[in-house]
């Protein structure tokens, strides 16, 4: 039986950083959920699909295929084929995801496929409703996140580094549209699982939270709860 670690929480938390740290050390693989909702929306964005006309909705998604695999550890995705995993990082992408993630349709299309990779491998998957919905067994569930403030600082920093022009006024307010729409979204909002262990990173560094979050594996597997 694999050990599923599922790690949700809000934009900005660090929960891929970590999530990537925490797996290599566990020798676990990563799973980038996001970034699979990230290439559907980049597909539909495409397209030109009218998200709300359901019926284009659908036409667009039977068309649009996402897969990944991974190239020296790191998590590829592919959209039909091609690879996305730097063109799915845009500001537009970003902005975008959370109305298409809030889409029944759109889920549906990814949930097979990440608990078809859960089910086969020792996997640490973030996103949003993995401990809440897609991975309700997982062995441990961890629920990251920070003050809107840090997160909007750190992703500012972040884009700054990447060479992107951006004002921390507005991610912030992105951060805070994108959190309200992930935590009111009909549709496997974003909560924090009741099992699941509430980490703030607000005050911690990333070294901090991912040793709390190995800590906290190691205490599970060793305890004889799966893997
Ligand atoms: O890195 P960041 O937290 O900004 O975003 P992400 O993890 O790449 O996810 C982008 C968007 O996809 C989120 O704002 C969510 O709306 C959506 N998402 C989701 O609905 N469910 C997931 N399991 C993962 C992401």
């Amino acid at each position: 039986m694999s050990f599923n670690i599922a790690i949700d929480g809000p934009a900005g938390a660090g929960k891929s950083t970590i999530a990537k740290r925490a797996a290599k050390e566990l020798s676990f693989i990563y799973v980038d959920t996001g970034a699979m909702y990230r290439a559907i929306t980049l597909g539909l964005m495409r397209r030109g699909t009218d998200i709300e006309d359901v019926q284009a909705l659908e036409r667009s998604l039977a068309e649009i295929e996402v897969t990944i695999d991974y190239r020296d550890g790191a998590q590829q995705v592919y959209l039909n084929g091609e690879n996305v995993s730097g063109s799915i990082r845009t500001e537009e992408v970003s902005a975008r995801t959370s109305a298409c993630a809030a889409k029944p349709q759109v889920r549906a299309k990814l949930t097979d496929l990440q608990r078809e990779l859960a089910r086969k491998e020792n996997v640490l998957m973030d996103g949003r409703d993995i401990g809440t919905a897609i991975l309700p067994d997982a062995q441990l569930k961890i629920y990251l996140t920070a003050s809107v403030q840090t997160r909007a600082q750190r992703r500012y920093k972040e884009l700054i580094e990447r060479g992107e022009s951006c004002s921390l006024e507005a991610i912030e307010k992105d951060i805070e549209e994108r959190d309200y729409r992930d935590m009111h979204r009909e549709t496997a909002p974003l909560k924090q699982a009741e099992d699941a262990v509430l980490v703030d990173s607000s005050d911690m560094t990333i070294e901090e939270v991912t040793a709390r979050i190995v800590e906290l594996a190691r205490e599970r597997i060793g305890s004889g709860c799966g893997a």
